[in-house]
């Protein structure tokens, strides 16, 4: 016989403190027969109630749920995941949990690549690098004919596992020299350009060495929905019916006209705010489902009840169809069950190079489509004009963005990525603009990841000695040699796009390795695996979800693909490459950012003490001004220094 007790948990980890007393205390009870015959002989065992037939009433609809969990109904087990990471796994409780230090897992520490260290002063400039190797002319397409959803749900599954905090104190930017006369950020040759680069927050270990931090949870548990600490999450909840709060039009709820949600980069793009839409719309659809079939469960269990499936469907969809989609069919070892001796938490090149693949697979332009497939009156929008746009998002809603994005090719997985975020990243050059290639590559010196000869040494690669090898992508080799001196220096996020792809992997031998590394720790490592959570038709019914159902469920958009990390225009009267092209022209101009950013965080009271986060987000609402895109990148900046206060 099962326990129903789902509050075994402090309230400090992020559930179990706003139910109701009378419910909870229900959900509290072991149905025993020593329970039923306490019944009889207390009848005010049911929370207060006197009333021995509404006890039996109430015994028997939890006898009722119980047999429906145990034939496969409900999930099998009435634990809860922690909102916080912690006790996931019983012997070492922190493992996963938010705020912990990364793993050097699979490529060794190099600190002389650091900023200032001696290996790093004969290493090329990263914008050098970005320009020889990274400066995409044109869309290109990758092999595998992905979609925009592919890179979308890639960038969404990225805030749920990894966000690493970086330092306010200009005393800890290392910025990235422009090299004079370059076209875009020093196009008057003053040869005194820099892009501004705030070092990531690090603690000393034992080794004194440098460990940079993740600020939320390792698990793939939904915290880009849910949040990754108890004020978060606990500000995110209507706290009736167990469901999330929303805003008009069933978004997300807005604070200073920017989306609020589990993880504060979602307003990060159009393509982004969108798919987080369709996770907070799913969780309240399974609450309705639940609240119908369970009319006695109180707001906190159905609440429980649909965030574990809601994090089941991620999981699903993640191990069955995004992993086979960007690995190959049967990448990862087939899982045997939860490991308590595999930690599950996040190797810093993971984080620092072999998932910012997504980076190159990035659309210059974002398609609108209508449900005949053609570009909505809006218009489509260019990525350099989609970031933190929530209005743009909420005029047509989210369906012409999934549509679009189901419907167009994402571009090749290479070293290359469009203009939209290698020159206009949050901004125009000169005003804020930033590159998000010399971003990678500083970053990786930043965390001291070792260069590309090192790694492939680690992970038992052959070594690769010359630029001649067919290791690299047709032309990469060369171009790498423009920059670099020998294979062995070249920074792991470049090297790593660079590489032909390894078999049936999107990608070459060394970022299949990390991956497949991460995303097998991920799933064995976590207690609440889906896998190892539910069994019977609920299971199978997981195992065979795809994001295609998530779409239809909680969209208008009813006809999508099977498989929507492939792109189809099956659904379309326009072939998308014409809506690109129209759409490409525009993308040049420049759009002002008219919308007010926002104090995300401290609407959702978590401490913003830092002044610079206040002085700067009420400065910014006392303004009739559009923002600027250096404001915006400030603001973002404070948003992730606050948001650690
Ligand atoms: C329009 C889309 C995107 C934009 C504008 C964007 C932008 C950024 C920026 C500005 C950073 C921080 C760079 C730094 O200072 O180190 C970052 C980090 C990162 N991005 Fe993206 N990104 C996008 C899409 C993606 C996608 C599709 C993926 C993966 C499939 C991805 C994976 C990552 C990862 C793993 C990090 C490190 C996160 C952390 O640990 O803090 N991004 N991205």
């Amino acid at each position: 016989m099962q326990t129903i007790d789902n509050n075994a948990r402090s309230s400090s980890q992020g559930y179990g403190q706003t139910s109701s007393s009378s419910s909870k205390s229900n959900r509290n009870q072991t149905v025993t027969p020593q329970a039923i015959g306490a019944l009889f002989q207390l009848p005010d065992y049911n929370g207060g109630n006197k009333n021995p037939l509404q006890s039996i009433f109430n015994l028997i609809q939890q006898l009722i749920a119980q047999l429906r969990q145990n034939c496969g109904n409900a999930s099998n087990t009435t634990e809860y995941r922690s909102i916080d990471g912690t006790g996931n796994n019983k012997k070492n409780p922190e493992w996963g949990s938010a705020n912990r230090s990364d793993l050097r897992k699979t490529v060794p520490q190099d600190s002389s690549r650091e900023p200032g260290g001696t290996t790093e002063q004969r290493l090329p400039n990263p914008r050098d690098v970005s320009n020889a190797v990274v400066a995409q002319d044109g869309n290109t397409a990758n092999s595998k004919g992905l979609s925009d959803l592919f890179w979308m749900w890639g960038q969404f599954l990225d805030h749920d596992i990894t966000l690493t905090p970086t330092s306010a104190d200009p005393a800890d930017y290392a910025n990235i020299a422009i090299p004079a006369g370059d076209p875009y950020f020093d196009p008057n040759n003053s040869g005194t350009a820099s892009l501004n680069f705030a070092r990531s927050i690090s603690t000393t270990d034992a080794n004194g060495q440098s460990q940079q931090t993740n600020a939320i949870t390792a698990f793939i548990d939904g915290s880009n929905v849910y949040g990754s600490d108890a004020a978060h999450a606990d500000a995110l909840r209507s706290h009736e019916g167990g469901k999330l709060l929303m805003s008009t039009g069933d978004m997300m709820p807005m604070e200073n006209n920017q989306f609020i949600a589990g993880d504060e980069r979602a307003n990060e793009n159009i393509g982004l705010t969108s798919m987080q839409t369709l996770w907070v719309r799913e969780h309240n659809r399974l609450a309705d489902e639940l609240a119908q079939q369970h009319p006695r469960w109180s707001d906190e269990q159905i609440y429980q009840e649909a965030r574990k499936t809601n994090v089941a469907e991620m999981q699903a969809i993640t191990y069955n169809e995004f992993l086979p989609a960007l690995l190959g069919d049967n990448a990862l070892p087939r899982y045997t069950g939860y490991k308590a001796d595999v930690n599950p938490e996040i190797d810093n090149a993971f984080a620092t190079a072999a998932f910012r693949l997504g980076h190159s697979m990035l659309s210059s332009t974002l398609l609108r489509l209508d449900e005949n497939g053609q570009e909505i009156p809006e218009g489509n929008v260019a990525l350099r004009d989609a970031f933190f746009r929530p209005d743009k998002v909420q005029e047509a809603g989210i369906d012409p963005i999934l549509r679009g994005a189901a419907s167009q090719t994402a571009q090749a997985a290479d070293p290359m990525i469009v203009d939209d975020v290698r020159n206009f990243l949050f901004g125009q050059p000169g005003e804020g603009g930033f590159d998000l290639a010399a971003l990678n590559i500083q970053r990786g010196r930043d965390h001291g990841l070792a260069g590309y000869g090192d790694t492939r040494e680690a992970l038992g690669l052959t070594p690769v000695n010359s630029f001649d090898s067919n290791v690299w992508r047709e032309g990469f080799g060369a171009k790498l040699a423009s920059v670099y001196d020998s294979p062995a220096d070249v920074d792991l996020w470049v090297a790593g796009l660079a590489e032909k792809p390894a078999g049936d992997s999107l990608f070459g031998e060394t970022f299949t390795a990390i991956l497949t590394d991460q995303f097998t720790r991920l799933r064995d490592g976590d207690r609440f695996f889906y896998q190892n959570q539910f069994s019977g038709q609920q299971l199978k019914d997981l195992n065979n979800l795809k994001l295609s159902d998530i779409i239809e469920r909680n969209t208008d958009f009813d006809n999508v693909q099977e498989n929507a990390f492939v792109a189809s225009n099956s659904h379309l009267s326009v072939q998308p490459q014409a809506a690109i092209a129209t759409t490409t022209t525009s993308s040049s101009q420049q759009s002002p950012v008219t919308q007010r950013s926002s104090s995300v965080v401290q609407s959702l009271g978590v401490n913003t003490n830092r002044s610079s986060m206040s002085d700067m987000s009420q400065q910014m609402m006392q303004s009739d001004k559009p923002l600027t895109a250096q404001q915006i990148r400030d603001l973002m900046q404070s948003v992730r220094n606050g948001f650690l206060g």
